[in-house]
């Protein structure tokens, strides 16, 4: 069903994880399989929106009519979502990026020898953080995987990456979370506002995060 504000905006998603590389075999990552970026994609379509869909390496396929760019390590989302923060009406960072990445990667395989191993890590950028530090006019969305204390995480996030809405899971939960088709969420505003909501569906919960998302650009509009 079109929506009145989303229609014609441009959309931002970010989708699934990074891979952090060790050598030509070996890498770093999550468990996200990408199903909730995708349904987000998949349903601001639906509503008019033009959606620019950023994804990890994940085994699902690209929504049709969708412009899908496929990328690989934290530093490539990087790139990838700045190149479009400017001309973007609303950015969801759904992904999970890794927050570390190996400090030496190789270029051929590390071979095994006797005892430990020993594997240095250094920080990836923070894609949110920089989103907040340049927004304009974006309404910018973020999303927090928590497995305790997730109010107070969620909030912290809020501030700290000058985002406007955070939405967070926690991922202990039956249901919620990673590779599940459905999720348990709850949404907290700039504005204070925060709306739980049950068990659904990730199509649901996309559907009703977008809604949330076009009264922050109806607000916008009023300003
Ligand atoms: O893909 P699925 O299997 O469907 O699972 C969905 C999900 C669990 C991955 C999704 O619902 C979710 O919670 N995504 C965010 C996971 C995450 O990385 O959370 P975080 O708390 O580590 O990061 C917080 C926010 O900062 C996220 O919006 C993340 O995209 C962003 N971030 C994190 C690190 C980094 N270097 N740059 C970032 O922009």
């Amino acid at each position: 069903v079109p929506n009145k504000r989303l229609n014609g905006k441009t959309i931002v998603i970010t989708a699934g994880p990074t891979r952090e590389k060790i050598d030509p075999v070996r890498f770093l990552t999550n468990h996200s399989t990408g199903k909730m970026g995708y349904a987000i994609a998949t349903e601001a379509k639906k509503m008019g929106a033009k959606v620019c869909l950023i994804s990890g390496p994940v085994a699902l396929t690209p929504p049709a009519g969708i412009e899908t760019i496929h990328v690989e390590s934290a530093e490539d989302m990087y790139h990838a979502v700045l190149d479009r923060f400017e001309s973007a009406d609303v950015v969801i960072k759904t992904a999970a990026v890794a927050d570390y990445r190996p400090k030496t990667s190789y270029d051929s395989k590390v071979k095994k020898q006797e005892g430990g191993q020993m594997l240095e890590l250094e920080r990836t950028k923070d894609i949110l953080l920089e989103l907040g530090q340049r927004k304009t006019h974006q309404v910018l969305v973020g999303f927090a995987a928590e497995t305790n204390d997730v109010e107070e995480y969620a909030r912290k996030k809020l501030a700290k990456k000058n985002a406007d809405m955070i939405v967070a899971n926690n991922v202990t939960q039956a249901g919620a979370g990673f590779g599940f088709d459905t999720n348990i969420v709850t949404i907290f505003k700039r504005d204070g506002k925060v709306t739980e909501l049950p068990l659904m569906t990730k199509n649901e919960v996309a559907t009703q995060l977008l809604t949330e998302i076009s009264h922050e650009l109806e607000k916008d509009e009023q300003k």
